[in-house]
């Protein structure tokens, strides 16, 4: 589809009309290599990339993003006690109201899946929805293979203030990778699930990171960096 390029900017999440108009008429916009000054120039949006200020853009329909969640930030939009990890996030992407998939604790790090697509985030935090995730926990004390047994045989979850609950789960997956890390997988998506499993078992989680979502993994991406998710990834 042909698209003015203000307009294409204006749907990137560039700003107002008049500011994405003002953004080409200063010279600010670069496609394929060019500077464009002319707003009403109209290109092909398909696979079409842009520079503004020298950062190069694809144009996306919706924007689906990977972000290396660092310690201290919140996945909330309205953060109590650190800054919201959207901070991370160049603002033409807060302007497309870009959104956490979920969420991971303030101190978990790792792969964060992020998008202004409504839908996805629905069906992709739906409980019925059972994407595997990989975790890499800490834990505070060595493990043992029987408790490595009992988190993927099922084990129940205490509430989040440390009382017995009812909550029955298991991990689909445990592997010990040394004496105090394991690596687990999980497909169901609950509150604070790990650090409870862990719980559980009498043992304190001192590290959390999420390493991996189905296909998509999180590579070596540096903390606090992100990238749009490639097409075989976001399909
Ligand atoms: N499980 C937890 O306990 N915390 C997270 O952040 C993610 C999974």
């Amino acid at each position: 589809m042909k698209q003015r390029l203000s307009q294409i900017l204006f749907s990137q999440g560039f700003g107002t009309r008049r500011l994405c108009a003002g953004l080409v008429w200063n010279g600010e916009v670069t496609v394929n290599g060019e500077v464009v000054e002319e707003p009403n120039t109209e290109f092909e949006t398909e696979g079409l990339r842009f520079t503004v200020d020298g950062q190069e853009w694809p144009v996306f329909d919706k924007a689906l993003i990977l972000l290396n969640k660092p310690a201290g930030y919140e996945c909330s939009q309205k953060p109590k006690h650190h800054p919201s990890v959207l901070s991370l996030l160049p603002r033409p992407l807060r302007e497309r109201g870009v959104q956490p998939i979920g969420r991971l604790d303030e101190d978990t790090t790792g792969l964060l899946l992020l998008t202004d697509d409504g839908t996805l985030i629905h069906k992709l935090t739906s409980p019925k929805h059972h994407v595997p995730k990989v975790y890499e926990a800490r834990c505070k004390h060595p493990l043992t293979a029987e408790m490595v047994e009992r988190l993927k045989a099922g084990v129940e979850l205490r509430e989040p203030e440390g009382k017995p609950g009812s909550e029955i789960t298991h991990a689909e997956g445990a592997e010990i990778v040394d004496e105090t890390l394991l690596r687990l997988t999980l497909v169901e998506g609950k509150y604070h699930q790990v650090r409870r499993m862990f719980a559980s078992q009498g043992c304190t989680v001192t590290t959390l990171h999420r390493t991996r979502i189905g296909p998509v993994d999180l590579g070596d991406l540096a903390p606090g960096a992100w990238r749009v998710l490639t097409k075989s990834e976001a399909a």
